[in-house]
């Protein structure tokens, strides 16, 4: 793992932006597996700036979500369909059919996984994933040994909604061997909260119970902090 200690979350965005744009301009075709929560925020901000200065082009890009809630509408504005169109997409010139995030409306959630894995290979496979970090180190919604989201993800994805319980107990998430199989991966940490599964994540023993820790058998893994997230370490 190479860690980049970033002075503050500014500072993180934009390095992150600069690492997505690199990626964009050596190979003008990747596959971008992306991330949402409010980690990456400004780093789409900063990607949606240098894109507006000329210097990237999204024509043949294309990306793959990491998960999105389950029951929520694509409409709906906690959907992570809604965040990715705010807060990236609808400001670049990607082109719609390149853009993939799990239907969270899916009857049958089964053949839904399925196929969002068959179309990660015939792309060619994940080129950069970009990840935050849940609290308790889950990675896109890989919680600690269970199914559904866990308790802490609930309470902590519950700002965004207007009461705990409207935030779904489920979600359709790419799994951990799909994310292990990106060529290279960028995560993402900001904050004190973030500390101390930092510090595990990477100086820990790898284990279910904190799902990030897995990165460390990766080849190539940036993990991109502030100082705060770093203070652990
Ligand atoms: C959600 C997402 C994760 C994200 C995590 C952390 O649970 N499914 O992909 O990494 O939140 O979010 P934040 O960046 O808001 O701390």
């Amino acid at each position: 793992m190479r860690i980049i200690i970033a002075k503050d979350y500014d500072e993180l965005s934009k390095k992150t932006a600069n690492l997505l744009a690199s990626q964009i301009t050596l190979k003008p075709n990747s596959v971008l597996g992306l991330a949402t929560g409010s980690t990456p925020v400004g780093a789409y901000n900063d990607l949606v700036r240098i894109y507006k200065e000329g210097d990237i082009n999204f024509t043949e890009v294309v990306t793959f979500n990491l998960d999105e809630y389950y029951g929520l509408d694509k409409e709906n504005p906690q959907s992570y369909y809604y965040f990715m169109m705010e807060n990236l997409f609808k400001h670049v010139n990607i082109n719609k059919h390149n853009i993939h995030i799990p239907n969270g409306r899916a009857k049958d959630i089964e053949l839904e996984c399925i196929e969002y894995e068959n179309k990660i290979k015939q792309a060619g496979g994940i080129d950069l994933q970009l990840l935050g970090i849940g609290r308790n180190g889950h990675i896109g919604f890989n919680e600690p040994d269970v199914k559904f989201l866990d308790e802490d993800t609930i309470e902590a994805n519950s700002r965004f909604f207007t009461a705990l319980d409207e935030v779904p107990r489920k979600a359709i998430s790419m799994g951990i061997k799909t994310i292990m199989h990106s060529r290279k991966i960028i995560l993402l940490a900001s904050g004190e909260e973030k500390a101390e599964t930092i510090n595990s994540m990477i100086n820990g023993k790898i284990t279910p119970e904190l799902p990030a820790s897995v990165l460390q058998l990766h080849p190539d893994v940036v993990v991109l902090l502030d100082e705060k997230a770093a203070c652990k370490l």
